[in-house]
């Protein structure tokens, strides 16, 4: 079969990793975890001192870090300049600071440039999860997929998720970092018009997977 591209894109706590990364599992294709990236340039920035609120300082910045991802879709890795960046880029304070890094034209550019390249090179395809990749990274994708679902239900996975936290106060991030990466003007968080939009609220993780497996082999 011919290398099969699928773009994901939605708001977080859609369930768009865990989906991703099992899609792609199951059917032998690569994963790139375009967040992950966002934060670890972020992570990096936080790192060497630079001024997140000062956009010239992160785009000055923009190219020095090595990221490094790799696809395998059963043990996805990170590294930044070669160390294990993992764990670090989940901390609230990269997640609190990502979506100022992230609005920052280059380093858009940048990062766009590696998730192309990785797109590219795939043998068998590749599942690649964001918030531009049907709109922006991969317009020709074969198959688009926005996730979405209701405040609450995104709240309580990632409440779920981050042990011992608040719901309403991780509801209230969480819609404060969707507003910031739905509003910037370099390729915001978006739907593309020819993107299939599924809302998991009410949907096992399941049944969103197998939701996307279908659409994927309808286009095989
Ligand atoms: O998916 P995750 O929550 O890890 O993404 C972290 C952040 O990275 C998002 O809030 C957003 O600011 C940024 N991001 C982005 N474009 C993507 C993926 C993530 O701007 N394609």
């Amino acid at each position: 079969a011919p290398a099969v591209i699928v773009a994901i894109d939605g708001p977080s706590g859609t369930g768009k990793s865990s989906t991703s990364k099992a899609v792609a599992a199951q059917l032998g294709l690569s994963y790139l975890d375009t967040g992950a990236q966002y934060r670890a340039i972020t992570w990096w920035m936080v790192n060497n001192g630079i001024d997140i609120t000062d956009p010239s300082a992160i785009a000055a910045a923009a190219e020095k870090p090595e990221i490094i991802s790799g696809t395998d879709p059963t043990g996805p890795t990170i590294t930044v300049d070669g160390a294990d960046v993992a764990g670090p880029i989940r901390t609230q304070e990269v997640t609190s600071k990502v979506s100022a890094v992230s609005a920052v034209p280059e380093v858009r550019a940048r990062i766009t440039e590696l998730q192309r390249s990785l797109a590219g090179s795939a043998e068998h395809g590749i599942v690649v999860e964001g918030r531009d990749i049907g709109t922006t990274v991969l317009p020709d994708a074969d198959l688009k997929v926005f996730l979405t679902a209701s405040p609450e239900a995104r709240a309580a996975r990632r409440s779920g998720e981050l042990k011992g936290s608040d719901i309403h106060q991780t509801r209230e991030a969480l819609l404060k970092r969707d507003a910031a990466d739905s509003n910037r003007k370099t390729s915001p968080l978006a739907k593309a018009d020819d993107a299939v939009e599924v809302d998991t609220s009410d949907l096992t993780l399941q049944q969103v997977i197998e939701c996307v497996v279908t659409l994927v082999e309808e286009k095989r």
